[in-house]
């Protein structure tokens, strides 16, 4: 399965980038369907561009040819060449039918990646994975995005073995064969590119629900899982059928086949894929019920299945032209994915949970040496693009662009994208183009934010000017250099804003420049790397509100006094702000425990917090869950110079008993009796938020007294009606490494051993274990009959979660840690490099590690460098994590 050395082939670049010289009208595909050896027929009409002299190329890896056919003439091994994963042919000319006869060994496929087996080889199933390029592991193909061809698939099993038998587009006959054996064709009437291929064949059961869409389309929508699992996929249908409505309310977007099915799977190495008509799950992001389920993972199902079928149109209807566009599709469908589940949810809570994930897994991406563009400019291997910076940074640029038309003109604007493009591979250019031209605006000003990678940092500073009655705001910007850009550019940053008065009230907005006031809530554009802006009428000094709804993904240097920072905590108006407030306050008090010596900061946060918790007004159970809780250590950590991860928890955990010793554990427990008078199990916004402000409160009073806040998860665990409740007991239990963790995980263990999601939450939880215990843990976990390194959702549940969610257990003093990890990521590599490179990122960071960590982290990864070859995916990794 490995790829060949390629630490020496050259990168791939945007700047090379060519129409293919060769496209495919019409691909017939025939499989005969088997988990050892599976035979594939694959018969293209090929149309050559007469302006291109190139000979016809075909991706093509690890396939076993067995017969070439050029318009009904079989070809001798003189006409053409197969090597280096190409297959040359000569003589093939416009309107050529190309056909070629391959075996494959499905079951032999550990990468996940081409056609697989999912389970055990008595009773699991066989499907594909074909993005980025998975589909040159099925058969010979142009595997390149902007290669559109129609597809008629005709899949041909034994019917006992595989009684279901589905491919992607509309069904167009099944029947019966000799021998047992049966067959079904599907036709896809949209024109598309290789990646959105799927099949999916085995014993699967079924849900169904009848949808019409806006414009009177009856379509079947079907979700497809294994026997124990289909009863859990009820709340996936509902979501499904939302996302429907949405797409046709809030973007005039119809779905356009007679079918959508959907399918679970355990073994895949994402979270899923919208291949055309037949999307493929991670039974993570499908499966719901409220026994093995958490809340927080609920809403991950509703988003997922959200966002796969919205790549329908962004994506498949309007595909990316090549790899390096890939944020075209996946920033902008990861920007309308949270626009919908804001609808569906509480806006402000859904704002806070994306830029708080944008914090703590692209900054640091993007600080780093794995910094990249939202569009890079070159790659060795795509796999390892489907980043933080490409979907979530991605997204935030598409929300300043939306931000800037307003909702009318954004719509227009994708009105006019989704028609232009319809039907074609597109560029970022010809988004923003489509944008712009509806609202006769340049918006290319903005595609400096897709070319530079590189977080923002940008300066306020406020001077008030009490004889004029003015307040100017300087706004100044500045990126650091990242690997490959010495040189940044200053970049539109819009700041939407609101300036306060020391009494609460918003003042109104007289702005130089424009004839009239502005209201309370503005956004000016930073254009250069220093700008001023005057506001005029002001009769004392405010405290400005900046980057409202976190217009613009940059870190922002407010230089606040901590009581101005208490006063937007109580009195902003918007959710996120006031929490935005708080962690901005809550920062500051982190330094100020740091640094010693003044504590106004971290007496303003513990007051305005434990002001609020006794608040009998302040009723968004939720919100407050978000207000107490600080940033996590990874963002923290972002603000040293030099990292020490142990240090960087042990001062968290002082700011989070200072909070709570501030508000008392009397009234702490109080609060969690009182909410936890309420405890259900329903799913319904006030019965999540209460949930999760009861865990709050037992993690603070973990904190202070440690005793009675472990008898007392003791008994949630066992009474616990929902996963939520159960979860978030054991880890208390399990962080304070209290002496009821014991029988809570074996119960846990015992409980949920038929059920593969809960026993990786089980696997999980056990790496959050404080300090140096940690890594004995996982290493016996890894020992556990339950464990294998053939599963990434296990994978990640153990070396990920410690990895990633621990890092004070992950960075250990003396580097066993490191050398642990980098010995799990051979094997690993070996059996499925994409998994192996997206967890080998964890070591992103290692350069402004302290340095007796950073040379043990240096070595431990360069010792990956020498010895048997790695995958091109993880040698593309350690090569810039090393840089
Ligand atoms: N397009 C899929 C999604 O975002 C993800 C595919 C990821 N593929 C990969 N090779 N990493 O919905
Ligand atoms: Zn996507």
């Amino acid at each position: 399965m490995n790829a060949r050395p390629d630490s020496a082939s050259a990168p791939i670049l945007l700047s090379d980038y060519r129409a293919p010289a060769w496209q495919v009208e019409q691909i017939e595909l025939d499989f005969d369907l088997g988990i050892d050896a599976t035979q594939v027929r694959s018969c293209l009409r090929l149309r050559r561009d007469s302006t291109q002299a190139t000979p016809l190329c075909l991706d093509g890896e690890g396939l076993e040819l067995l017969t070439i056919m050029l318009d009904g003439q079989l070809l001798s091994p003189d006409d053409y060449r197969y090597a280096d994963n190409v297959l040359e042919i000569d003589h093939a000319h416009d309107g050529s039918v190309l056909e070629t006869r391959v075996r494959l060994n499905p079951a032999a496929n550990t990468a996940l990646e081409g056609l697989y087996l999912s389970g055990p080889r008595e009773s699991g199933f066989l499907l594909t994975q074909c993005e980025a390029q998975g589909f040159r592991h099925i058969t010979f193909f142009p595997d390149q995005p902007d290669v559109l061809a129609s597809y008629t698939v005709t899949l041909r099993a034994d019917r006992a073995r595989f009684p279901v038998l589905l491919a992607g587009g509309n069904p167009d006959g099944a029947g019966d064969l000799d021998g047992g054996r049966h067959w079904a064709r599907f036709v896809d009437p949209h024109p598309k590119p290789s990646y959105l291929f799927a099949l999916v064949a085995g014993r699967l059961e079924k849900i169904g629900r009848e949808y019409v869409t806006a414009d009177g389309r009856p379509v079947q929508l079907v979700i497809w899982a294994e026997a124990d699992a289909i009863e859990r996929c009820h709340y996936a249908m509902d979501a499904l059928e939302r996302s429907m409505r949405w797409d046709e309310q809030a973007y005039g977007r119809n779905y356009d086949l007679d079918v959508f099915h959907v399918v679970a799977t355990h073994d895949f190495n994402m979270g899923a894929m919208e291949n055309k008509g037949l999307n493929i799950f991670n039974a993570k992001y499908l499966l719901a019920d409220p026994d093995s389920t958490t809340d927080d993972e609920y809403r991950a199902v509703e988003a997922v299945v959200a966002h796969e079928y919205f790549h329908n149109w962004s994506g498949n209807r309007v595909t990316c032209r090549d790899w390096f566009q890939l944020s075209l599709k996946e920033g902008l469908t990861v920007f309308r994915e949270q626009q919908f589940s804001a609808d569906m949810n509480s806006p402000a809570l859904k704002r806070i949970e994306d830029v708080a994930l944008l914090r703590r897994a692209q900054f640091p991406e993007d600080a780093g040496p794995l910094a990249h563009p939202v569009r890079p400019a070159e790659y060795r291997e795509i796999n390892n693009f489907y980043t933080a910076t490409v979907y979530e940074k991605g997204s935030e640029l598409v929300r300043m662009l939306a931000g800037r038309l307003g909702q009318a003109g954004f719509r227009r604007g994708m009105d006019r994208y989704f028609e232009h493009n319809d039907g074609h591979a597109a560029t970022l250019e010809d988004f923003l183009g489509a944008l712009g031209e509806a609202n006769d605006i340049d918006l290319m000003p903005y595609l400096a934010w897709y070319g530079q990678a590189g977080t923002p940092r940008m300066k306020a500073r406020g001077h008030y000017d009490a004889a004029q009655h003015s307040y100017t705001l300087t706004l100044t910007q500045h990126t650091l250099p990242t690997p490959g850009q010495a040189h940044k550019r200053a970049l539109p940053i819009p700041v939407k804003l609101a300036l306060f008065a020391t009494d609460g009230r918003m003042l109104p907005l007289h702005l130089d420049g424009h004839s009239n006031a502005l209201g309370d809530e503005h956004v000016i554009v930073l254009e250069q790397a220093e700008q001023s802006f005057v506001f005029r009428n002001i009769d004392a000094a405010p405290i400005p509100s900046l980057l409202r709804g976190f217009s613009a993904p940059v870190i922002l240097d407010g230089d606040y006094a901590p009581t101005e920072l208490a006063l937007l905590l109580r009195h902003d108006i918007d959710g996120f702000n006031r929490w935005e407030a708080a962690q901005q306050l809550a920062s500051r008090a982190y330094d100020a425990l740091r640094d010693g010596g003044d504590t106004t900061a971290l007496t303003a946060w513990c007051d305005a917090l434990a002001e609020l918790f006794d608040d009998e007004l302040f009723a968004d159970d939720a919100l407050l869950a978000d207000l107490l809780s600080p940033p996590g250590e990874i963002e923290l950590a972002e603000r040293e110079q030099v990292v020490d991860p142990a240090r960087v928890h042990a001062l968290r955990q002082e700011l989070q008993q200072r909070l709570g010793a501030r508000i008392g554990a009397g009234p702490l427990l109080r609060r969690y009796e009182a909410l936890a008078a309420q405890t259900n199990r329903q799913l319904d916004a006030s019965s999540q938020a209460q949930r999760r402000l009861k865990r709050r409160v037992l993690e603070l009073l973990a904190l202070i007294d440690a005793p009675a806040a472990h008898a007392v998860a003791a008994g949630q665990y066992q009474d616990a009606p929902s996963m939520t409740d159960r979860l978030a007991a054991l880890a208390v239990l399990v962080r304070g490494n209290a002496p009821q963790a014991t029988l809570a995980l074996a119960h846990f263990r015992e409980r949920y051993a038929g059920d593969p999601l809960a026993l990786d939450k089980w696997f999980s939880v056990q790496t959050q274990l404080p300090g140096e215990l940690t890594l004995a843990r996982v290493q016996l976990l890894a020992g556990d009959p339950a464990f294998t390194l053939k599963n990434p959702n296990r994978v990640n549940a153990l070396f990920g979660a410690w990895a990633r969610s621990n890092p004070a257990g992950f960075h250990r003093a003396d580097g066993a840690g490191y050398r642990w990890l980098v010995q799990q990521l051979r094997p690993l590599d070996a059996l499925n490099p994409q998994v192996a490179a997206r967890l080998a990122t964890v070591l992103n960071g290692w350069k402004r590690l302290e340095p007796v960590r950073r040379e043990a982290a240096r070595s431990a990864i360069s010792s990956l460098t020498t010895g048997p070859e790695l995958s091109r995916n993880l040698t593309e990794i350690v090569q810039n994590i090393l840089g």
